[in-house]
């Protein structure tokens, strides 16, 4: 039996929905195991702004220091997509969040579904076995470094900083985890041209040399974001910026056909935070038509994160098992479709009736 605080951020858009199917699986798992999670919330974001004047409030930060995880659902609004000179949007919260907390490492897996090639854009061949993970820096880099104008707003700079300190962290994590899979690494970065890219090499090296069992690889980011398209299965980790790494993650994302399928962990060296990488899909909130497993899954990378491996893949299985009988949401195009709660409920009994079988 174990004891766990978690702090859950629902957010904006559809994030309150699939967050509720996650905490069935949650309830599920405690069920199951005897183990005792106890849940707290705050808000963050839109949600955040409208309720207390501030898309991070401080006692939203109080309650994620103290937390054990963090479980977030998704944030942003169209209403401020207008608003790009206001320190007031919704990102900031979410910018600020992962400071704060140092949340370092944003960590997305790509794995293929066997049932639903015909949903990726790219030709099923050479999506065949597509399964690797994005190491993506998340504290640091352009999104970070100082930014300003001049010439009476003329001209706008954004410095891009990286310290040793800062690539060695999660050059350890990604390599660590190489090795609990097929033992590739490629750093993704643009060595030809930038300064920080010739430290994230130089300090990449450095660590490969304690990871000889690993095969360290190297890719501009205008090659990888080809090759990504050309041949994904040759990947297995991807360690790289945080810009390049939010653009790759995106890109990425389209291969297995369906953003809503996919988890996402963020890790530091005092918090963590799971989430999926869908965004708000705000033409969706209310609708209970959102897919709830990219944020079930996240669950899952929570339980593997408390060491709980059982318990990850009880609910990968019960996810997985969905997808076999075609148990999904409208948006993964299937003839009969489940709403997002209904999954929620389903995954819910699969895990605590340790189901093998869906009555459907
Ligand atoms: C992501 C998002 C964020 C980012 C935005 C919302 C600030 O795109 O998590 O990938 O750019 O990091
Ligand atoms: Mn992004």
């Amino acid at each position: 039996k174990q004891l766990k605080n978690i702090t859950i951020l629902p957010g904006d858009g559809i994030g309150p929905e699939v967050i509720a199917q996650a905490e069935k699986s949650i309830q599920a798992i405690a069920y199951r195991y005897n183990h005792d999670f106890s849940l707290d919330y705050a808000f963050i974001g839109a949600h955040a702004i409208e309720e207390t004047g501030s898309p991070f409030p401080e006692e939203t930060l109080r309650k994620c220091r103290k937390a054990d995880a963090i479980l977030l659902g998704a944030i942003g609004d169209p209403k401020y997509d207008e608003k790009f000179e206001s320190d007031l949007r919704p990102e900031q919260g979410l910018l600020a969040l992962r400071k704060q907390l140092q949340l370092y490492a944003n960590i997305r897996p790509i794995k293929v579904y066997d049932n639903l090639t015909h949903l990726s854009p790219l030709k099923e061949k050479r999506i065949k076995n597509v399964n690797f993970v994005i190491y993506r820096e998340l504290t640091g880099g352009i999104y970070y470094g100082k930014k300003g104008r001049y010439e009476n707003g003329k001209i706008a700079y954004d410095h891009c900083v990286y310290s040793e300190s800062e690539i060695k962290r999660i050059a350890i994590l990604a390599f660590e985890a190489a090795m609990d899979r097929r033992k590739k690494l490629c750093l993704v970065d643009k060595a030809n041209v930038l300064e920080t890219s010739r430290l994230w090499r130089s300090v990449v090296k450095e660590v490969a040399k304690k990871y000889p069992d690993v095969e360290t690889s190297f890719l501009y980011i205008d090659n990888a974001a080809m090759q990504m398209m050309n041949s994904p299965a040759q990947f297995d980790i991807i360690l790289t910026t945080n810009l390049f790494g939010d653009i790759l993650s995106d890109e990425a994302s389209i291969i297995p056909g369906s953003l809503g399928l996919l988890p996402s962990a963020s890790i530091g060296r005092n918090s963590c935070l799971f989430e999926p990488v869908h965004g708000s899909f705000p033409q969706a909130a209310g609708k209970d038509i959102a897919n709830p497993m990219g944020a079930i899954l996240s669950v899952a990378m929570m339980f593997r994160h408390f060491e709980m491996e059982q318990e990850a893949l009880e609910v990968e299985r019960a996810v997985d098992l969905c997808m076999k009988e075609g148990i999904m949401t409208k948006d993964l195009e299937v003839e009969v479709h489940y709403s997002c709660s209904q999954l929620g409920d389903l995954i819910y009994s699969i895990i605590a009736e340790d189901l093998e079988q869906i009555n459907k």
